[in-house]
């Protein structure tokens, strides 16, 4: 498929990064699990695996340097400018590791998600495994969510939860967090593209019904297969 096809209805991705999550999400679309093309990877930093990654998976990469911008508002509106020029249905943030502002959040209220690596609303903002270890938590997680004004606080849509075991290091315990945002971020990006997923006021809706507050919970998901 040429730019010009796939930039009218696919899916942008912003990344900053490695790109797992990206990857994940280019493994469904390759064998068009998503319901839509990855038009474009983004991301603000050159260089980073995640751009590697898209270019073997013949999908357009761009670069969109914050470095080379004066301040953020100028930069977010760089990023819209190329973001919008592939006219996306769903604009997609894995491992995005910028704070947006409320006009470019604004922009794209309902159609924008990112995943973040904590069980909402607990550790907004950075170090959540090493937080959640601190802590002395039992359990850990991922969540995937609409983004609003707020923070890494927008109205969840699905939550994956995993025990902390004895001896975990933030590393172990990112690892895995991390398969499972790889089995959810797909899932959600699904459900979304096929209708099924909106954002209502400030709650998501999954076919017509209200998510619970913390998002539909993965584990239901495998004795649910309806919802696949
Ligand atoms: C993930 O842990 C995601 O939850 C967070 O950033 C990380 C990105 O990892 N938002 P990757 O670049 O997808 O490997």
């Amino acid at each position: 498929m040429g730019e010009s096809d796939s930039a009218t209805s696919g899916i942008v991705v912003l990344i900053s990064g490695e790109g797992t999550n990206l990857q994940a999400i280019l493994d469904q679309a390759a064998c068009a699990e998503l319901g839509a093309p990855v038009s474009a990877v983004i991301s603000n930093r050159p260089g980073v695996r995640g751009l590697h990654r898209a270019r073997e998976a013949g999908v357009p990469d761009r670069v969109v340097d914050h470095t080379a911008h004066a301040g953020r508002e100028v930069f977010d509106a760089a990023l819209m400018a190329e973001i919008d020029a592939w006219q996306p249905r769903l604009v997609v943030l894995a491992g995005f590791m910028r704070i947006l502002t409320d006009a470019f959040v604004r922009h794209y209220r309902g159609r924008m998600l990112n995943i973040h690596p904590s069980l909402l609303p607990l550790y907004p903002g950075l170090n959540t495994h090493a937080r959640a270890l601190a802590a002395g938590d039992r359990w850990h997680g991922a969540t995937v969510h609409f983004v609003t004004e707020d923070l890494d606080s927008g109205p969840p849509v699905l939550q994956a939860r995993v025990p902390v075991l004895d001896g975990d290091t933030p590393d172990t315990l990112a690892a895995r967090v991390r398969e499972q945002e790889h089995r959810m971020y797909p899932l959600a990006i699904r459900w979304f593209i096929a209708g099924r997923l909106e954002l209502s006021g400030n709650r998501a809706m999954l076919d017509g019904e209200p998510l619970p507050p913390s998002g539909y919970p993965m584990e239901d998901l495998n004795s649910e297969a309806s919802h696949e």
